[in-house]
């Protein structure tokens, strides 16, 4: 019997596959769901950065005079997560108290703020790791992309100064030279970084000519983005990886540990068909190890990375052109 078994964030987990942050970790009720499904790992679903600061600027306002408050913060304190700062706490107490895999708590974040002493709490109420969501959208003209990258460097910094548990960046695939700054991100402290983010579609309802912002599952087409960087970065970020987005089935977890994941996000696939779905993919995995001859997943992780094919850039050039022009 294959030994599903490995290291995620340097925690040890029981198997690669991580019930990514969604709704499907928002209450300990349904992280334990998920320890019972077989879950590997739990990411709880994110504070926002936003939210601490709403709670603050609540706590003065209910202290000092009863103003309005503005569209934004509604959305807010109405549709993100609605957990206050010590509900949060509590949920990763619950959620530690009801499970022996690892939970991950989850800050959303654009900026190094005060709201960083948060992670000190969410150390003390016992969470095994903190997953960092960095969604930085850049809509200014004069800031330059060093100054955005900086932005996510310091974030880490000023968390890792406060925290000795292990850290995690989810981010988005908008770099100019990603391994260069996945390499950064090692080098502040990031112990794992998770490829990628999947941010919500932008849209407009051309009648009531307004924006909109939806967020959709994802298919299993949409794997190949992180498939690719995770294949690249593999061996050269200086930190563990695990992939998110488009994993739906076994093949997928096993494509990702041959690119050289250390563990897999999935939401999508579980919100759509049910927590059984990782039980299919941990059957899958573990078949295909057998029929291989590998016991345990540190025999193939990385075996088609783009590390050790020696040149990667000279190696997707090569394909890139292989598929186009048809010249090998
Ligand atoms: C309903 C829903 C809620 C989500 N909430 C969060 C969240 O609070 N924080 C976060 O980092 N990601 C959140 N995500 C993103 C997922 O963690 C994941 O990165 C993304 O869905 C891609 O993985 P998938 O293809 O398996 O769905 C959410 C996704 C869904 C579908």
């Amino acid at each position: 019997m294959a030994d599903l078994s490995t290291t995620y964030m340097g925690l040890d987990v029981p198997n690669p596959i991580v019930v990514g942050s969604s709704d499907l970790t928002m209450s300990a009720e349904r992280v334990r769901k998920c320890e019972e499904a077989g879950a590997g790992a739990v990411v709880l679903k994110s504070l926002f950065e936003e939210q601490i600061e709403e709670d603050i600027k609540q706590a003065r306002k209910e202290a000092f005079s009863p103003s309005a408050h503005t569209e934004a913060q509604d959305y807010i304190r109405n549709t993100a997560l609605n957990l206050s700062e010590d509900r949060y706490l509590s949920l990763i107490r619950e959620a530690k108290r009801s499970v022996s895999i690892p939970v991950i708590a989850s800050l959303n974040c654009i900026r190094p703020a005060w709201w960083t002493n948060y992670a000190v709490r969410m150390a003390e109420a016992g969470a095994d790791g903190i997953e960092l969501n960095i969604s930085i959208m850049p809509t200014y003209l004069m800031q330059t992309a060093a100054e955005v990258e900086s932005n996510y460097i310091r974030i880490v910094e000023s968390v890792r100064e406060k925290v000795t548990l292990p850290i995690s960046v989810k981010i988005g695939p908008f770099f100019s030279s990603l391994p260069h700054t996945a390499r950064a991100l090692g080098n502040a402290g990031a112990d794992a970084l998770v490829l990628f983010n999947r941010f919500t579609r932008f849209d407009i309802d051309i009648e009531k000519m307004k924006m909109i912002h939806r967020y959709n599952f994802s298919g299993p087409d949409e794997i190949h983005l992180s498939l690719r960087w995770i294949a690249v970065l593999a061996d050269q970020s200086g930190c563990q990886l695990a992939s998110a987005t488009g994993v739906h089935n076994g093949t997928g977890v096993i494509k990702q540990l041959l690119a050289g994941a250390q563990a897999v996000h999935v939401c999508s696939v579980l919100l759509q068909e049910g927590l059984g779905k990782i039980q299919e993919m941990l059957q899958e995995l573990e078949s295909w190890m057998d029929r291989h001859g590998f016991s345990t997943i540190d025999q193939f992780r990385g075996r088609m990375s783009l590390e050790l094919g020696g040149k990667p850039d000279f190696y997707q050039r090569q394909q890139y052109i292989k598929v186009l022009a048809g010249v090998e």
